[in-house]
């Protein structure tokens, strides 16, 4: 499914005292199977952005086309299940919405919900769990006896379980150990890549979003500031100082390798261990020389 804004705007509590513009002015193509990470400052409104593609809040000014439905103010009166059947949010903290008494009626509440069958739901349960890399013999347990990685793999799980279209993910590692936020971000990769589903990621962290993301989307005051490929966005330092973001550590070491050793090393979204090992083979290559 395609997404566009155009000319989105949107007012939390317009016509009172309290009304606050958070987005303004967006206008914004993302295409079916893309990676999108989008970054910014904190209330800069992402997460008013991403609320829009499955209809959470509807824009106030302008119109969202997510594939064929079209969302706008004055076109409140569409039926908004079938799009939330499509695209998944994981928001941030998400084992904060956990609710059912079992793990099982958890994950199965949203493919429940939409009358998925019975076995089909089973099955979902069942795979869902393997990919966030949960046990299936914490079924039937409350999911509030669970560590909190636990709880927000389950949380995910049941997203994962609606086996969306689109994939909308609020920094959905935030407070995980290192360990749990690698395992999680590279397990939505890999369904992005083998679904080909479009995944939009909201994130702090700017090595995420150049490892994974096409393209980037830096929001500022509501605005958008800065739209590219990762290379192209992070080798703009100054415009990204300008709304207090950095540049990923990896890409300032390669720079400053490049600089001091008269290398020639790209970043290609390498590991650590291969950047490692391009650095021994540039040294052994120039010894020869
Ligand atoms: N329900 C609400 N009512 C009024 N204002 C709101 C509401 N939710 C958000 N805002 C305001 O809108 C702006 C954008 O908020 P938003 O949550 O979209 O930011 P964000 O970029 O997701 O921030 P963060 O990185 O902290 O999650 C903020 O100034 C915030 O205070
Ligand atoms: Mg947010």
């Amino acid at each position: 499914m395609d997404i566009q804004f155009r000319q989105v705007g949107y007012t939390y509590q317009p016509h009172t005292p309290f009304a606050y513009q958070a987005i303004r002015n967006i206008n914004l193509s993302i295409s079916s199977g893309e990676y999108i990470a989008v970054v910014g400052h904190t209330g800069s409104g992402k997460s008013t952005l991403l609320q829009h593609i499955n209809g959470l809040l509807v824009p106030t000014e302008g119109e969202v086309h997510v594939g064929d439905f079209l969302l706008s103010n004055d076109n409140k009166r569409q039926d908004l299940r079938k799009l939330r059947e499509k695209v998944g949010i994981v928001f941030q903290y998400p084992e904060h919405q956990l609710f059912e008494e079992t793990v099982e009626r958890d994950i199965s509440f949203g493919p429940h919900n939409f009358r998925v069958p019975k076995e089909e739901i089973e099955q979902r349960v069942i795979r869902s769990m393997e990919k966030v890399e949960l046990p299936t013999d914490i079924l039937n347990k409350s999911p509030f006896e669970l560590s909190g990685g636990q709880m927000r793999r389950v949380a995910i799980a049941g997203v994962l379980a609606m086996e969306p279209e689109v994939l909308i993910l609020d920094e959905p590692t935030a407070g995980l150990d290192p360990k749990g936020q690698y395992d999680i971000m590279d397990m939505f990769y890999q369904l992005h890549q083998s679904r080909q589903m479009t995944t939009i990621l909201v994130t702090h962290q700017m090595d995420q979003a150049l490892k994974y993301a096409d393209r980037i989307i830096v929001l500022a005051n509501g605005e958008v500031h800065m739209e590219g490929n990762p290379e192209e966005i992070f080798s703009k330092t100054k415009q990204l100082q300008e709304v207090n973001l950095d540049v990923p550590e990896v890409l300032t070491l390669i720079d400053d390798f490049n600089h001091r050793f008269d290398g020639s090393i790209r970043y290609h979204r390498q590991s650590i261990a291969e950047l490692a090992k391009e650095i021994v083979d540039h040294f052994r290559e120039n010894k020869r020389l």
